[in-house]
């Protein structure tokens, strides 16, 4: 009996090593361990045993048992470790493999040429203020000089917004343009220095917006950079030539500029800057649609009514205003034939520059 019980413990033992998946394992503890295995059934025969032996055989038998059930759970321990290993390997990681490129942010066409407009008046002395895009008409028409009826106030062409100011005839609305700037630089300013305020020298770059058609050469949303220069011995003669300086900076040193009268309620006198056609120099081509001439800006010198709405004395005061719009500046440099590209957020475009 005791030799049958060392024979169960070896061929189970042999077989266990063997076993090398979860369902092997089940498979040998029913086969060793279950109700009908040759363990089992040495204990159901212990009954049938002469009384002196039994003690001696049903120690034996428990201690096979022990030591099977003991190895079996060694067994599926050392299963399940290698399994773990063995996935563990097999996810290595190449650290030597090439990454995967990264898609670089950059820089909106208008942004960089707003950064380039802006760098050259710095380099002549201008400072940025930001004026607010949500304005009253009162700053964006009335202190800027617009007749009551003028049509650029008409609802069919500005934003109006639902909110109402303290007074009636002072509707809110999104700045048709950068020019009411001008006043709320100039009583910033005035406010600090009661008397005798100190002359201005800004850029002011922002959103526009027009409640316009939207057509390949108009945006209901466009940037300006407005500028304004104050002082007490300002002439059209500065005027003249910081623009044609701004000019050559930007454009190039041998870039020709004309100026042509033109009218805006705010400044007086009035003109256009045209610059050479810088795709065909000027002998005419369809960009500057045969005229030689590409327009840039309009400025003038700042109406005296207005210098006095922005707290600078007319009567000591003088001062030069110009505004452009960068968007059509980069379409310009960049023939770039419709501006709906710089709000229509596609990458095959904005990746361009
Ligand atoms: N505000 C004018 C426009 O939007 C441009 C301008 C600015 C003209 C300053 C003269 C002086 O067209």
């Amino acid at each position: 009996m005791l030799a049958q019980l060392d024979q169960i413990e070896q061929k189970a033992l042999d077989e266990l090593g063997t076993a090398t998946s979860e369902e092997a394992l089940q498979q040998w503890k029913v086969s060793h361990l279950g109700r009908n295995s040759p363990l089992m059934r040495a204990f159901d025969g212990l009954g049938g045993l002469p009384k002196e032996e039994r003690p001696q055989i049903g120690r034996r038998a428990n201690e096979v048992k022990r030591l099977l059930e003991t190895s079996l759970e060694e067994r599926s321990q050392a299963l399940r470790r290698s399994a773990v290993l063995q996935s563990l390997s097999a996810e290595r990681l190449d650290v030597t493999l090439p990454g995967r490129p990264v898609a670089h942010g950059r820089l909106h066409p208008t942004t960089l040429t707003m950064r380039q407009i802006i760098s050259v008046f710095a380099e002549m002395g201008f400072q940025v203020y930001r004026s607010r895009e949500v304005e009253l008409d009162e700053f964006n028409f009335q202190l800027l000089n617009f007749p009551p009826h003028h049509p650029a106030r008409e609802m069919q062409d500005s934003f109006y917004v639902d909110t109402q100011s303290e007074r009636g005839d002072n509707p809110v609305l999104l700045r048709t343009h950068t020019s009411p700037g001008q006043i709320r630089a100039m009583r910033a300013i005035a406010a600090m220095y009661p008397g005798d305020p100190p002359p201005v020298r800004l850029v002011l770059p922002g959103m526009s917006f027009r409640y316009e058609q939207v057509t390949s050469r108009s945006e209901i949303q466009f940037n300006q950079i407005e500028g304004l220069a104050v002082g007490k011995r300002i002439t059209m003669g500065d005027l003249k030539g910081t623009l044609s300086d701004f000019a050559r900076r930007f454009f190039g040193q041998n870039v020709r500029s004309r100026f042509r009268a033109s009218h805006f309620p705010f400044t007086e006198p009035s003109a256009e800057m045209d610059i050479e056609c810088f795709v065909c120099q000027g002998a005419g081509c369809p960009v500057c649609k045969r005229t030689g001439w590409l327009e840039i800006l309009g400025c003038g010198m700042v109406h005296p009514t207005v210098l006095a709405n922005g707290g600078y004395d007319p009567q000591t005061y003088t001062g030069f205003a110009f505004g452009m719009g960068p968007e059509r500046i980069a379409m310009l440099r960049h023939r770039i034939d419709d501006i709906r590209y710089f709000y229509a957020n596609d990458l095959r475009f904005l990746e361009q520059f």
